[in-house]
């Protein structure tokens, strides 16, 4: 059977940038700009997206491209021993997906909420009582809060239509999911510019505080940002690049892919700085009080500095549709990783039917996250994913690509198919930089969860978290403990 193809090389760059550009764009990095010294996070960012982001997705492109096969299966063509490392970076990605699609459900309940501006009393309590219902704790499970719940049966009906028909459809979705929020962003930035108090959310955005620079959880953020948002290591760019052809070019998808995703980010930053500008100019809080109001940004400080506007219905309206449409190339890009390692293995299985029950078994895997501890949940296992085992199988990614397999073989197919040429700093990095950088924010972050327990939860509740980067590590490490098949005994001779 012949493998599935994007429909241009344009297609495959928009269902790229796509999956790149999600919820992490508009809260998590204007967040992290906020809480890390404003344009001096920059540097490091900068760095990151240099040092390990670009090589790493070009590495993923050219794996995918070259094997022909999703995570597994190339991972398995690089070598039989390491096709764990694909099924747990997979699976993990799996994982992501079931709390990523119940964000994208709180961004559904506001959306229809938005009309009434039904937070406009309190935008916290609205969020933590009205929407969450949060229990006391993380051992205090509660009901599953029923509005969520079907907002996230919509999501994932969403998110089936999206893939159902493989490449052609995710290809379809993309040429308008991606530039749709980029327009609603320049609505709301021109809409930010009118506003009084603007330019000082811009001064505190631009302004670099240097002392930042020397504090390494300034460089842990900045690298796991580049991570998470360039979707690496999940398997997810490198299953998009597997449905090109194997001789298409590669250097180019990368630099667009890569810095469209960061022109994004920082354009968004604008908006958020700028409409918190607004806020601090209306309610005498400071600005930098603001931004560094972690996660909350988008579902509290957000909607709040958006009911004290003119409009604010059509503008909060605005604001959660773009982040529904930013959500949704991201979410089904995850899936598509699920779905191709199935369809890899039984080319015959229909597309609808497996995106059937990988969509299924997401929405079931996301119920924990309705109930009213679901916050907590999300919050540990965000943790645990995004700093073990991403990170675990960005490592194997580069070992496997650059010592396994050669970095150098890598790059000769790389430049033997792109019109630019990458030089031996490439080879550098993925054999040395990448794992060695990696390893020392792997075991930084491993101190300081071990100093003190994350965020103050209770050990059982860490333990889940514990439990599911050890799952990682034991789905990486068990075709080298299982003893390799007899190989096959060759026929006696008849003659
Ligand atoms: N890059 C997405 C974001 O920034 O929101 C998140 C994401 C999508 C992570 C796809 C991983 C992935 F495979």
């Amino acid at each position: 059977m012949s493998r599935q193809r994007w429909s241009s090389k344009t297609v495959f760059v928009l269902a790229a940038i796509g999956s790149a550009v999600g919820l992490g764009n508009i809260w998590r990095f204007p967040y992290l700009a906020g809480k890390y010294g404003g344009g001096a996070f920059l540097i490091p960012y900068l760095i990151a997206l240099l040092a390990v982001g670009f090589p790493l997705l070009m590495l993923e492109f050219a794996i995918g491209q070259k094997m022909q096969q999703g995570a597994v299966g190339a991972f398995k063509r690089l070598h039989p021993k390491f096709q764990g490392f694909g099924m747990a970076a997979v699976l993990s990605g799996f994982i992501i997906i079931a709390y990523y699609a119940v964000v994208m459900a709180w961004a559904l309940v506001y959306l229809f909420a938005s009309f009434r501006v039904s937070w406009a009393d309190s935008a916290e309590q609205y969020f933590f009582d009205s929407v969450l219902h949060i229990s006391e704790g993380v051992g205090h499970l509660g009901g599953v809060n029923l509005p969520i719940l079907l907002a996230l049966i919509a999501v994932w009906i969403l998110i089936y239509f999206c893939v159902w028909r493989g490449t052609q459809s995710e290809g379809s979705v993309v040429v308008y999911s991606v530039p749709l929020p980029v327009i609603l962003l320049s609505v709301l930035l021109l809409r930010a510019i009118t506003l009084p108090g603007c330019l000082d959310g811009w001064q505190l955005y631009l302004k670099p505080s240097w002392r930042v620079l020397a504090d390494p959880e300034v460089w842990s953020a900045a690298f796991s940002q580049i991570f998470f948002t360039l979707s690496l290591a999940f398997g997810t760019m490198l299953t998009y690049a597997s449905y090109k052809s194997p001789d298409d070019d590669i250097v180019s998808d990368t630099w667009v892919t890569a810095l469209t995703n960061s022109a994004i980010s920082i354009f968004s930053g604008f908006v958020v700085f700028g409409v918190l500008g607004y806020m601090a100019s209306q309610t005498a809080t400071p600005i930098a009080e603001l931004a560094a109001s972690g996660p909350g940004l988008a579902f509290v400080i957000f909607p709040q500095a958006l009911s004290l506007m003119p409009l604010p219905g059509l503008f909060s309206a605005l604001f959660f549709l773009m982040l529904i449409s930013l959500g949704i190339d991201s979410a089904f890009s995850l899936v598509e990783a699920v779905n191709t390692v199935f369809l890899d293995r039984k080319p015959h299985w229909k597309i609808e039917q497996v995106s059937f029950w990988v969509c299924l078994t997401g929405l079931l895997a996301g119920i924990v996250y309705t109930t009213q501890a679901g916050l907590y949940y999300l919050d540990i296992v965000d943790h645990f994913v995004t700093h073990y085992s991403i990170m675990l199988a960005a490592i194997a990614q580069a070992i496997l690509g650059g010592w396994v397999y050669g970095a150098e073989s890598l790059r000769r197919y790389i430049n033997a198919v792109s019109n630019w040429q990458i030089g031996a700093w490439w080879s550098v990095s993925v054999k040395y930089v990448i794992p060695v950088s990696l390893a020392v924010l792997l075991f930084a972050q491993l101190s300081t969860d071990l100093r003190s327990p994350y965020e103050g939860y209770p050990s059982w509740a860490l333990g889940i978290g514990w439990a599911l980067v050890l799952m990682s590590g034991g789905i990486m490490a068990a075709p080298f403990c299982i003893p390799a098949r007899p190989a096959h005994q060759p026929q006696k001779n008849r003659s």
